[in-house]
């Protein structure tokens, strides 16, 4: 087989560890999930719609497009959903990468800019954390004729900060509008700081080169169920919608986005969870004598020492939290927030591991 070489010297695919639900001994607080389940009006949707999977979905889900775009103040023609936003991130690249043009991103972040780039034959350029936030003056200064798309994650995956409205703006203003800005935006609806930037505002007065990435795996509880969408100008969104599979959005998928949307319960409660549980780890992991990373997510990123050690360490106590050696940061663990008892549980069985 005449295989592209870019594409075989990539790592061999290694599948997330998986781990099965509520009985497992494992308590898996390492994929930044939703503890406290799925939505539940998402779940009865995709009851009363089960029946009829045996007919195709809309497929441009013209339905649940329209729900997003008007929550947002846009049109229809500024929406594109996705089999989660993973896949988001692969049609933007195989939309503007060709072999040899750079994509910017930070050294630190969500790992799937960094891999598909790569397998478009594309050459990212990294840039260092600062103070473990995007750098954003150093990433518009890495910009050059070659670059395509800039990604940027905010709040960031996986050290949990994010940068203010200004620092943003300023960003924006000093890309060219030939280069996409990507700004993955996973994790909005657990921001808490108030001068976190308004960037659908930023699409209404009709910034061109500007793609908000959002998902229902994370606050909406529907990680299982792959649903993600995007905010973007039309001609961009138009453009992306050529790229992707007729039927990427199942119809379960489809309906329980929805509902979701409407289940404003779920939403507050699955905030308020993650406030408390982002003070309870912020307290008791400085009592371990710890500095974790003032986070604005759903899971804290702390240095701990040997990552490896003490992630195999709370492996054996029956933890699994992400080691971050692999992500750019050596030292460093992140922890998903869980239910209070597994939180508790996570904290005595770290205690364990650090004596
Ligand atoms: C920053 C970020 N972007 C995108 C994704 C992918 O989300 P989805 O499950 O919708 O593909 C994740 C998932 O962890 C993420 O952390």
């Amino acid at each position: 087989m005449r295989y592209k070489e870019y594409i075989q010297n990539l790592p061999a695919y290694k599948p997330a560890k998986l781990i099965a639900g509520p009985s497992a001994d494992v308590v898996k607080l390492s994929s930044n999930e939703n503890p406290l389940g799925p939505a539940p009006k998402a779940l009865a949707a995709i009851m009363d719609a089960a029946a009829g999977v045996h007919r195709y979905p809309d497929s441009g889900a013209t339905a649940l497009r329209q729900v997003l775009a008007e929550r947002a103040g846009l049109g229809l023609g500024n929406v594109t959903c996705s089999n989660g936003s993973d896949e988001l991130i692969l049609l933007i690249c195989v939309g503007l990468i060709r072999e040899g043009d750079e994509t910017v991103l930070a050294d630190g972040t969500f790992i799937s800019y960094l891999m598909r780039t790569l397998e478009l034959g594309g050459c990212p350029v990294r840039v260092p954390l600062r103070t473990y936030a995007h750098d954003l003056s150093a990433m518009a200064a890495a910009i050059t004729e070659r670059t395509r798309v800039v990604f940027v994650c905010n709040p960031n995956n996986p050290t949990g900060t994010s940068n203010s409205a200004a620092e943003v703006r300023t960003f924006i203003a000093s890309v060219p509008e030939d280069v996409l800005i990507v700004m993955d935006e996973a994790y909005v609806e657990f921001v808490e700081r108030d001068d976190y930037p308004d960037l659908l505002a930023e699409l209404r007065a009709g910034r061109p080169n500007l793609l908000l990435l959002r998902t229902f795996a994370k606050i909406y509880g529907l990680a299982g169920l792959r649903l993600g969408y995007a905010y973007g100008p039309e001609e961009l969104i138009g453009y992306l919608e050529k790229v992707r599979p007729t039927f990427n959005v199942n119809l379960l998928a489809q309906v329980a986005g929805i509902a979701a949307l409407d289940d404003d319960d779920h939403l507050q409660r699955s905030r308020a969870h993650t406030a408390a549980s982002r003070t309870f780890y912020m307290a008791e992991l400085r009592a371990l004598g710890l500095e974790p990373i003032p986070s604005e997510t759903n899971f804290v990123a702390v240095p701990v020492g040997d990552d490896a050690v003490v992630g195999a360490g709370l492996r054996d106590r029956g933890f699994t939290v992400t080691t971050l050696a692999g992500w750019g940061l050596p030292g460093l663990i992140r922890i998903s927030f869980g239910t209070d008892v597994q939180n508790r549980g996570l904290i005595a069985a770290l205690k364990d591991v650090l004596s």
